[in-house]
């Protein structure tokens, strides 16, 4: 009954004039509109520490967003944009000092103008992937790739560089159809006012600094976006109980397919491969995803679920652990993943969707909002799922020879990648090389884990040394780069010496906003600029938050050791007795 009435409260004074957030945002303000805290969609960032701000803003015009960045500047505060939901994990998403001011783009999230004769889209920049695929679809038109997940907005997914999977047209990144953006920044130093909107279009060098922009560059008010032509996806998932030919299958099978992807199984040596094409809107078929992973649970599940896992952790089984593993994968293949033939009930591959039905899921965003009854499975609300997320591209040419040395250390202990496994595997999907100045230098093939994180600070999971050492071996003898909406900390680290083009986006950094007023800590750290992202101190390898270099820096018990294939990895591991 408290939590009812707790829940009603904002909507009583949402009737007011001033706009309110919705009630399980990740900006929460003690008085009012002042005295906040920013968190991300699982109630942690990668520090654990609770980011503070002085004030929260929710403008639903330009001119109200332009009114709280000028009054920010008059305040010398430093600014960050939070989104509805804010779904990074790193620190990104907090302002920096405690003095900041939070902008929510919670509110700005309207069609501007839809223009089908050029097949383009104007979007205020808080608009979910959800509102935006299914308002160009209404359209006759699609947005070629996106994240399969639709529950982030159109600026939050395009500051971290975000993406489906595609080697063909412009590659698997939002970034790529971005054609001009209407930007809020802090006014050049001789003017009048306190902040600008600046406006770019196509063909302007200075898109390439904004289209991936961490945030730092202002706010990011309105984007166009170049759309196509609706079209209809073929979808089949074909699985493979060997995985011997994966490194060789890694490197080719995105440029055969113009959607593909593909799942990997290390525990189990299973591969699930996605063919997925094009083909034309008059093909029959209504097919929906709903993929299972981002349904809606009742919490009563997800809680039980979590359980299990800490007991698994805790018991440090393999066999356990492993039989466990087993049962995810297995009745997301008999559920076809969640996808259906119409909307309703799944009967076989292959699935003929239009775009935006097949493009991205996550039905658990649309009930009602009453997250205590069921949610999205990692609701910071309750105990549920909590996990880490790691996004790594390595360049194609280098794919095949990172998955074989993947493959020796699998082979070694089969069992140590179980809960990868339960977390349904290793993903591997397609981006190609970017002018964007912080986009991917290469065509290159991104890899997605999910694993085990535990709620008690310091305490590691089974077998985090193979995660470390494959991490490592991708980041520092493949080159690869990190999703910058994902990762822990350490992955960030000279992150500077990976992008040839940071000097270009520093320079435009400097034009927009010279105070580094849209700045933090955690910026200027993975930008180079200043400090490190690595926090040193007891236990700093088991958070991620370093690579050990002695003993201490992992759990007590565990010694920091060489990999077992690429020995130049440093991890924390049980010592043989
Ligand atoms: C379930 C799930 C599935 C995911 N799937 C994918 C996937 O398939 N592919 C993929 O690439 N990623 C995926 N991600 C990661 C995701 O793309 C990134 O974390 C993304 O940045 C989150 O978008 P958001 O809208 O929540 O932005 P936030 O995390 O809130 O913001 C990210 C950054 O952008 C800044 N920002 C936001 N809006 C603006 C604006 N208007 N102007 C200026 N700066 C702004 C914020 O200040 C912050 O610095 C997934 C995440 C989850 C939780
Ligand atoms: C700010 O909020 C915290 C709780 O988040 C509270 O303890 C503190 O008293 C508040 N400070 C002011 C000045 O309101
Ligand atoms: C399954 O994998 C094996 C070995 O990796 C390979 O020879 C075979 O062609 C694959 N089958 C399919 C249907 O992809
Ligand atoms: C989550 O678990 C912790 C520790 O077990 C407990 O203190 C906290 O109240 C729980 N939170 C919720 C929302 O159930
Ligand atoms: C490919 O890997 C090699 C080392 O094996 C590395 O030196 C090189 O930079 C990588 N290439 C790219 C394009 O990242």
């Amino acid at each position: 009954m408290r939590a009812l009435l707790l829940l009603l409260l904002p909507l009583v004074l949402a009737a007011g004039s001033i706009p309110l957030p919705p009630p399980s945002g990740p900006v929460h303000c003690s008085a009012g509109w002042s005295n906040c805290t920013v968190t991300n969609a699982y109630g942690s960032f990668n520090d654990r520490k609770t980011c503070h701000a002085a004030k929260a803003v929710y403008p639903r015009t330009e001119a109200e967003l332009v009114a709280a960045v000028a009054l920010a500047v008059k305040e010398k505060r430093k600014v960050k944009v939070a989104t509805k939901n804010s779904h990074s994990f790193p620190k990104l998403a907090c302002p920096g000092g405690s003095n900041g001011m939070i902008i929510s783009t919670a509110l700005l999230n309207r069609v501007v103008s839809i223009d089908v004769g050029r097949r383009q889209m104007t979007v205020e920049s808080g608009m979910l992937l959800r509102d935006l695929i299914n308002k160009a679809g209404a359209a006759g038109l699609s947005l070629p790739n996106s994240p399969y997940f639709y529950g982030l907005t159109i600026g939050g997914l395009l500051a971290t560089g975000a993406h489906g999977s595609s080697l063909m047209g412009k590659g698997g990144a939002v970034h790529e159809s971005v054609v001009g953006v209407r930007i809020v920044t802090p006014a050049p130093p001789k003017s009048k006012r306190f902040a600008i909107v600046r406006k770019l279009r196509a063909h302007d060098p200075d898109l390439n600094a904004a289209m991936v922009s961490l945030g730092v560059l202002g706010v990011i008010s309105q984007v166009t976006l170049q759309l196509e032509p609706l079209f209809k996806r073929k979808v089949t998932f074909l699985t493979n109980d060997s995985d011997a030919d994966l490194a060789e299958m890694v490197a080719t099978w995105g440029q055969q397919h113009e959607f593909g992807d593909i799942m990997w199984l290390p525990g189990q040596g299973k591969v699930v491969l996605r063919k997925d094409d094009r083909v034309d809107v008059s093909t029959p078929g209504d097919g929906l995803n709903n993929y299972l992973g981002f349904r809606s649970i009742p919490t009563r599940d997800i809680i039980r679920q979590r359980d299990q896992e800490e007991q698994l952790q805790k018991a440090g089984s393999d066999e356990a652990l492993c039989q466990a593993s087993r049962v995810l994968p297995t009745v997301f293949e008999q559920q076809g993943f969640g996808f259906s033939n119409d909307g309703k009930s799944f009967t076989g591959y292959p699935v003929v969707g239009y775009q935006h039905r097949i493009q991205a899921a996550g039905t658990c965003l649309d009930g009602p909002e009453d997250g205590l009854v069921q949610s999205c499975p990692w609701n910071p609300r309750i105990n549920g799922t909590f996990f880490y997320n790691s996004g790594l591209s390595v360049a194609l040419s280098n794919a095949t020879a990172f998955i074989r040395d993947v493959l020796s250390l699998r082979d070694r202990n089969p069992n140590a990648f179980c809960d990868l496994d339960m977390h349904v595997g290793i993903l591997f999907r397609y981006i190609k090389s970017s002018t964007a100045y912080l986009g991917k230098t290469e065509d290159s093939v991104d890899l997605d884990i999910t694993y085990y994180r535990s709620r008690v600070k310091g305490t590691p999971g089974l077998h985090v040394d193979v995660i470390d050492e494959l991490e490592q071996m991708a980041l520092y003898k493949y080159g690869a780069l990190p999703h910058w909406g994902k990762n822990r900390n350490y992955a960030f680290n000279e992150t500077k010496e990976r992008y040839p083009k940071l000097c270009k986006f520093l320079d435009v950094k400097s034009r927009f906003d010279s105070d580094g007023v849209f700045s933090s800590e955690w910026s200027d750290q993975v930008l180079g600029i200043n400090g490190s992202p690595i926090i040193p101190g007891p236990g700093c390898a088991v958070e991620g938050l370093c690579t050990c270099t002695k003993d201490s820096d992992c759990a007590p018990g565990y010694a920091c050791s060489s990999g077992k294939v690429y020995q130049d990895a440093r991890v924390c591991s049980i010592p043989l007795l």
